[in-house]
């Protein structure tokens, strides 16, 4: 009989590729401020906040802005990413994720959501998942960004189930660090050599059984 009992979602590139609409918001802000911005420095923003995204991206171009500027870029950037999100649908589902968080709550194991987004709650209505989390904590609730494993303490408050009985599933290397300060065990989502600190490392939820969260 396994110990866990509850699943930690991350979201963007987890449940969902939200990753290449980052991107695209990004870039046409980096364009506009004519720095050079590309798919490979776009890896260093997964798991990272809105301002410090911002932050690595003028820190590229050498450009310095006040902080009512930066203020001002991420709303900006925010308002394009928004609009691509809310043109969503569930045919973006990353193959598994439903069928996993299904799988879960039908073995009885909680299932929260823990992602540093603020846009959370939009991306999960449009691909309609919401109802699949017993309790959602994003950016909205935490002060500090994974690696700090706060997002990941409180969904486990909020599920109240102890932290050593939660398992996390995060696709970047400062999620899968946010888990392994929490005291969770962790399930790489991607490539063994990228994460290699996670307990296992599957290429997408498809990848994941009961059997394998035993394992753990
Ligand atoms: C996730 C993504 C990051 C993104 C962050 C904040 O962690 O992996 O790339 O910067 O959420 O997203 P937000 O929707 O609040 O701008
Ligand atoms: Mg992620």
């Amino acid at each position: 009989m396994s110990s866990i009992k509850a699943c930690i979602f991350d979201l963007d590139g987890v449940i969902v590729d939200t990753a290449v609409y980052h991107f695209k918001a990004w870039k046409r802000l980096a364009d506009e401020l004519g720095i050079n911005f590309t798919e490979h420095d776009n890896e260093r923003l997964k798991g990272v906040s809105r301002v410090r995204s911002l932050e690595i991206i003028l820190e590229l171009g050498g450009v310095t802005k006040t902080e009512a500027e930066q203020q001002e870029l991420a709303t900006r950037k925010n308002i394009w990413y928004v609009e691509m999100i809310n043109r969503m649908t569930p045919a973006e589902i990353l193959p598994g994720a439903k069928e996993f968080l299904e799988t879960c709550r039908a073995a009885g194991i909680k299932t929260a959501l823990g992602s540093a987004s603020k846009n959370s709650s939009t991306i999960l209505d449009k691909i309609n998942m919401a109802h699949l989390f017993d309790a959602i904590v994003d950016g909205n609730h935490v002060s500090k960004a994974k690696p700090d494993p706060e997002v990941f303490l409180k969904g486990a408050e909020a599920l109240g189930v102890a932290p050593a009985e939660c398992v996390v599933f995060e696709d970047a290397i400062a999620g899968v660090e946010a888990a392994i300060n929490g005291g969770m065990k962790v399930v790489g989502i991607g490539s063994p050599d990228v994460l290699n600190k996670a307990d296992l490392v599957v290429s997408g939820l498809d990848k994941m059984s009961l059997e394998k969260l035993d394992k753990l």
